[in-house]
């Protein structure tokens, strides 16, 4: 079945250039054109709507993916961004043309598919793009993190950087629902007075002068749970306010993504002190990939389903339009972020 309306003979992608060196450029990615692919037997064409930005992207991109132990992704890849689309061919039994569907499709117009990894979206659930943002992959990240830091008493003080980002605001969002005294770290008031209105109890700016003495006031030194989204510098300010016994859960290291292995050698070796804190205050650290867990997806859909159902301002997005705006969408989750999930239109 072919459904005509929305084919278009280019197909029009993100392909990566150069491995990006530091901070990545905007000509690290190029925009190609080429004709629409066409579906095999068993396989899916689907028209992308909303493309996914993704600080993890950044580690895909690199020249030694994570200090070389994942292969670099070759020059003229299509950057494999999640995306969500909807199907416009299909030559298998389980999707029909019309279905709306997530997964990671490549940032570009058209996608195929093998179906594998897709997650068909029920449009009358909500906007389809929540299945980027809250309802996707970010949001489950925030959900699996809290069920890897196990058992948490409601008045866990909880401390989140990152959040007003993706996962930021789905664990605020989460913590709410659940009694949890979250206590957020963002850049500048705005996104602060947003997280306290979003289920933070309180928010503070990462920016201000005197950041590490606002951030004491705000916890004292009693975080029970420290869900980390960005590594780097900051775990300098929050170590010595952990409870001991206390966790640090890394989700994520995104300060960090630019130069994993210290290549540029800019800044101080952390290890040592952070070593010493774990020592010093007993505490445990952990980390998890959200597809380490993904027995967990039902359960996840169902809670932040009626989160969003009953405040859906909560679910907020950061909207680019343009298929040629995706390499400046991407750069600027590191140097100048937004509110919610980045999410490009085309
Ligand atoms: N473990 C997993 O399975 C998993 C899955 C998905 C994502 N992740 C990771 O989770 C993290 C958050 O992802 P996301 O999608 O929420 O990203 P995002 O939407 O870009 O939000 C990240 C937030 O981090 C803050 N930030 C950025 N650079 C920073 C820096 N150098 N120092 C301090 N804060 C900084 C920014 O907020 P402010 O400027 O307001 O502070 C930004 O809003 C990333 O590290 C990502 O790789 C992990």
């Amino acid at each position: 079945m072919v459904l005509n309306r929305d084919m278009d003979s280019i197909n029009r992608r993100v392909v990566l250039r150069a491995h990006p060196q530091g901070l990545v450029r905007d000509d690290d990615l190029a925009i190609e054109q080429g004709p629409v692919p066409q579906p095999d037997e068993g396989q899916l064409l689907v028209r992308n709507h909303w493309l996914s930005v993704d600080p993890m992207i950044r580690i895909f991109i690199d020249a030694a993916p994570l200090g070389g132990s994942v292969p670099p992704m070759p020059i003229g890849t299509t950057v494999p961004g999640p995306a969500v689309g909807q199907v416009i061919r299909s030559n298998r039994p389980d999707f029909a043309v019309g279905d709306w569907v997530e997964g990671r499709l490549g940032w570009q117009d058209y996608a195929l598919s093998s179906g594998q990894g897709l997650n068909r979206i029920d449009p009358d659930d909500g906007p389809v793009e929540l299945a980027l943002g809250m309802l996707g992959l970010p949001g489950f990240s925030a959900f699996v993190g809290l069920d890897v830091a196990g058992p948490l008493a409601q008045g866990t003080i909880l401390l989140v950087s990152g959040a007003a980002g993706a996962v930021g605001s789905a664990v605020g969002a989460l913590a709410r629902a659940r009694g949890l005294h979250a206590i957020g770290i963002a850049s500048g008031p705005g996104k602060c007075a947003w997280l306290r209105k979003t289920g933070y109890a309180d928010a503070v700016d990462r920016t201000a002068p005197d950041f590490a003495e606002q951030l004491a006031r705000a916890v004292g030194d009693r975080v029970d749970l420290y869900f980390d989204n960005v590594g780097g510098p900051m775990m300098d300010s929050v170590l010595p306010l952990m409870k001991r016994g206390g966790q640090v859960l890394i989700c994520g290291l995104m300060a960090q993504y630019d130069d994993m292995v210290g290549r540029e050698g800019g800044g101080h070796d952390r290890l040592p002190a952070f070593l010493a804190a774990v020592m010093a205050r007993g505490l445990i650290v952990k980390a998890f990939a959200n597809i380490d867990h993904l027995a967990l997806r039902p359960a996840f859909l169902a809670e932040m389903g009626a989160i969003i159902r009953a405040d859906p301002a909560i679910a907020r997005v950061h909207v680019t339009q343009g298929m040629e705006q995706v390499p400046a969408a991407f750069r600027r989750l590191f140097t100048d972020s937004v509110v919610g999930k980045s999410l490009v239109r085309i």
